[in-house]
């Protein structure tokens, strides 16, 4: 499956172009998409979409690394300045520090349109596909629900967690659930709660290390939460609390997976993430 989620992203990272393009623009640009991530959401849009029979293997690659793309684009903007500040990313240093500001933005901005762009063109043999594709990825990146909006939180003065939370990260995770089923021809609904308590638990992990571990294990920088002065899990339950709440949404996760051919598999794997995602120290709080 990563294989797969590496050629498409290739793919559309060096479609050939007509027009010269600014270099190191388009050097920021792989810089953001191939430096070490994880790739969990596009695994887990690949996954759904194979649970529902995928039919248009095509479709479901580009759903995959859409949203990849835009995950890509969102960290890309997250760490410049304006916002976290952070000089380091996946391990390596991030894109306004190995570049500049302006193409760090750029950067960002180019890969919000590309991804659009990505899902479009695959949309050509399912055209009834691509509207509520490109619908749901619309509203998982920008305003009122979306990545945008998750940013937005933060120059608020009161913040509840759970909308943060939701906004900021559950939003792509509720995108990777539907648009998988939704590449695969199946309903979307369904798959709104998995992807919703998927993205909040995998939050509360990410607020749970940033609070437990250093710099070089992140492979980005620690502590930012309470640098930032940020609302995190951590700061509102405690260590222990967080990683309790982590494993009850984890456990809804698993129970709220719909019925349907793959189901076993993708419990499988939910299950492997709830594991990866527990803190070193801490397994004996996922009773
Ligand atoms: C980091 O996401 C940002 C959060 C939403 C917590 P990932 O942990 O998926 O980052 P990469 O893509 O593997 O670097
Ligand atoms: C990342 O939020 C989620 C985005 C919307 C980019 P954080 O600021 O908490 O994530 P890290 O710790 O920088 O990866
Ligand atoms: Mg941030
Ligand atoms: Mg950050």
């Amino acid at each position: 499956m990563q294989d797969r989620i590496e050629t498409a992203l290739k793919a559309a990272l060096s479609a050939p172009v007509a027009q010269p393009a600014p270099p190191q623009l388009a050097a920021a640009l792989s810089h953001a998409v191939f430096s070490g991530g994880a790739r969990v959401r596009p695994q887990l849009a690949l996954a759904v979409a194979a649970a529902c029979g995928e039919d248009q293997p095509g479709l479901a690659d580009a759903a995959a690394i859409s949203i990849e793309i835009i995950h890509c684009a969102s960290l890309v903007h997250d760490d410049m300045p304006c916002f976290d500040d952070a000089d380091l990313r996946r391990g390596k240093p991030t894109v306004h520090k190995a570049f500049s500001e302006p193409l760090a933005l750029l950067a960002g901005d180019a890969l919000i349109v590309l991804a659009f762009d990505v899902l479009a063109s695959a949309s050509m043999a399912t055209p009834t596909r691509t509207a509520p594709l490109v619908s749901r990825l619309a509203r998982a990146t920008g305003m009122p629900g979306g990545i945008c909006a998750g940013q937005g939180w933060e120059s608020e003065a009161s913040v509840d967690l759970s909308h943060y939370h939701q906004s900021k990260t559950g939003a792509l995770f509720v995108a990777a659930t539907t648009m998988g089923a939704i590449s695969a021809g199946a309903d979307a609904e369904p798959w709104v709660e998995l992807g919703a308590r998927i993205g909040e638990a995998f939050q509360v992990a990410d607020d749970l290390r940033d609070a437990l571990l250093t710099e070089a294990e992140l492979g980005k920088p620690a502590g930012q939460d309470a640098v930032h002065d940020r609302p995190s899990a951590v700061l509102e339950l405690g260590v222990e609390g967080a990683v309790r709440k982590l494993h009850n949404i984890l456990g809804g996760a698993i129970a709220s997976i719909p019925h349907c051919p793959g189901e076993e598999l993708l419990c499988k794997i939910v299950s492997a993430q709830a594991r990866r995602l527990t803190p070193t120290g801490f397994e004996h709080l996922a009773a």
